[in-house]
């Protein structure tokens, strides 16, 4: 049997309360470098504004051909939703709502790993406490959930202050290696329809978003 038959499906959610953090971003990127890695994808646009399901339509809108499949599911039954889908697709990545927070939580549970886009901002910093508390609950059910921090719209040449990753790091969720830039190519690359790796293929934006993936399977996997 191949190492592909073998892995079972494997459920990303992106997750934060806070609003305009990259989850939408993040989740889109992450899903389109599984893809080019070879899986078969679905990213579940788990919010009621359809940002995902836009970038779809978008890339529809310029006749290229679909990499992941989207489908739209902002309802709080978005875990039993996952589990339709389990068994199609090697990955599921779900783009939670901001607000949400009955819809986030629901997310939280479907997830095997949970990703937090953070801004290395002390605003988004002070503002983790809701979303962690999201997650303390739902160890209840899930206490092997993986959650991560990823730090996003870091601005390029400055070092992440020590208190930014100590604050971070004490809290339950490991701070991942990889990070983020603060880069245009990330909105132009949305507002193409495309992933950053299509818009510009060997671009450190594409090289950040292998890094993330590349980290996030290895913790799943090790
Ligand atoms: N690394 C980045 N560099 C530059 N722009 C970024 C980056 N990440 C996100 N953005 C931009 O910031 C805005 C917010 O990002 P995004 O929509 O991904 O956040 P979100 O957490 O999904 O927001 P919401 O809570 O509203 O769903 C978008 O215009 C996006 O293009
Ligand atoms: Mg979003």
């Amino acid at each position: 049997m191949t190492a592909r038959r073998e892995r079972r499906t494997k459920v990303w959610g992106f997750v934060n309360q806070k609003g305009g953090v990259g989850k939408t971003t993040l989740a889109v990127n992450h899903a389109a470098e599984l893809a080019r890695r070879g899986r078969r994808v679905l990213l579940i646009d788990g919010d009621s504004q359809g940002s995902a399901l836009d970038w779809q339509a978008q890339r529809a809108r310029m006749e290229l051909a679909a990499i992941i499949a989207v489908v739209g599911f902002p309802r709080d039954t978005i875990h039993h939703e996952v589990e339709q889908h389990r068994g199609d697709y090697d990955d599921i990545v779900i783009d939670a709502p901001g607000r949400a927070e009955s819809v986030a939580r629901a997310v939280i549970v479907a997830s095997d790993v949970v990703i937090i886009p953070v801004q290395p901002s002390p605003y988004d910093i002070w503002a983790s406490g809701e979303v962690l508390a999201l997650l303390e609950q739902s160890r209840v059910f899930r206490p092997e959930l993986v959650a991560a921090w990823v730090i996003n719209r870091r601005i390029v040449n400055t070092a992440i202050g020590r208190d930014i990753k100590s604050q971070l790091e004490g809290h339950g969720p490991r701070l991942l290696d990889a990070t983020i830039a603060q880069r245009v190519i990330f909105s132009e690359a949305a507002a193409r329809g495309l992933a950053v790796y299509e818009a510009d293929p060997g671009s450190v934006a594409d090289s950040e978003i292998q890094a993330l993936t590349t980290e996030l399977e290895a913790i799943t996997n090790g």
